[in-house]
């Protein structure tokens, strides 16, 4: 059985003073869900705030990003373990940090190395680009995703990875992918981490859908028993991301 997620990507929106406002709000019922891990991810400067608030609750809390180096002269940066002292998530390999900040494969996969070392969570981001799908390109990009972004992980660690398939055509647009195709690329992510790790850790893998979720379609997704949970961007801004870790616990305990 493996437990659903709900995770909300903040982005680069609230600074500590609206996420305080805003974590106040959701708190309670967030905390409510029962029968899934509900994860928010702040800005870095509003991740000590979100703490306090989330403190004495479930609600897990995680970072955007992180550095690859462990720490010293990196101006800027922000180490696994620095992170880890305040959360236990972490996202890798955000299409906007792939495409924005020029991160590769190779960025994703140290990065995910260094989060599993600090014993964060990390929830591995892959997905194609529109082009990629209307030439038909997606599987062929996904599976050099997978391979390059999780290929050669410690095999001891590699039950505490999260994958998201986010397809980047689907992301803030408002046009979210339909289940079939979000299924067909979770399934291709699925086989191919058997043949990277085995059937069993394939199993056991959690594999997310992100790119326009709503409370309106999210029930849609979750419907689907390969989809094992949500990473929600604009609607994790809202008190709409409640009723969209509502319906995720309550679709997968009714399946
Ligand atoms: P969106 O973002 O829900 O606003 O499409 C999803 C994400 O980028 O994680």
């Amino acid at each position: 059985m493996r437990t659903p997620i709900a995770a909300g990507n903040w982005k680069m929106n609230f600074g500590p003073r609206q996420a305080q406002q805003f974590a106040g709000i959701v708190r309670d019922p967030l905390n409510a869900v029962t029968g899934a891990e509900v994860v928010l991810f702040p800005p870095f400067i509003a991740i000590p705030t979100v703490y306090n608030v989330l403190y004495g609750t479930h609600i897990g809390l995680g970072a955007q990003n992180l550095s690859d180096q462990l720490g010293g002269a990196y101006t800027g940066e922000v180490a696994a373990s620095m992170i880890a002292e305040l959360c236990r998530w972490v996202i890798v390999g955000h299409s906007e940090r792939r495409h924005y900040y020029g991160e590769t494969d190779a960025t994703v996969n140290t990065k995910t190395r260094v989060a599993l070392d600090a014993d964060l969570t990390p929830i591995v981001c892959v997905g194609e680009h529109l082009a990629d799908r209307e030439a038909n390109l997606t599987e062929r990009v996904i599976t050099t995703q997978v391979r390059g972004s999780l290929g050669g992980l410690p095999a001891e660690q590699i039950g505490r990875v999260v994958v998201a398939y986010e397809p980047v055509w689907a992301i803030g647009t408002g046009r979210a992918a339909t289940r079939q195709d979000a299924e067909d690329v979770i399934a291709l992510i699925r086989a191919l981490v058997s043949e990277l790790y085995g059937q069993p850790v394939a199993d056991a893998l959690r594999i997310l859908y992100g790119g326009s979720v709503t409370a309106a379609n999210v029930g849609e997704f979750m419907a689907s028993p390969q989809i094992d949970g949500a990473l929600v961007g604009g609607a994790s801004l809202k008190p709409e991301f409640v009723d969209i870790a509502q319906i995720i616990a309550s679709a997968k305990a009714s399946s």
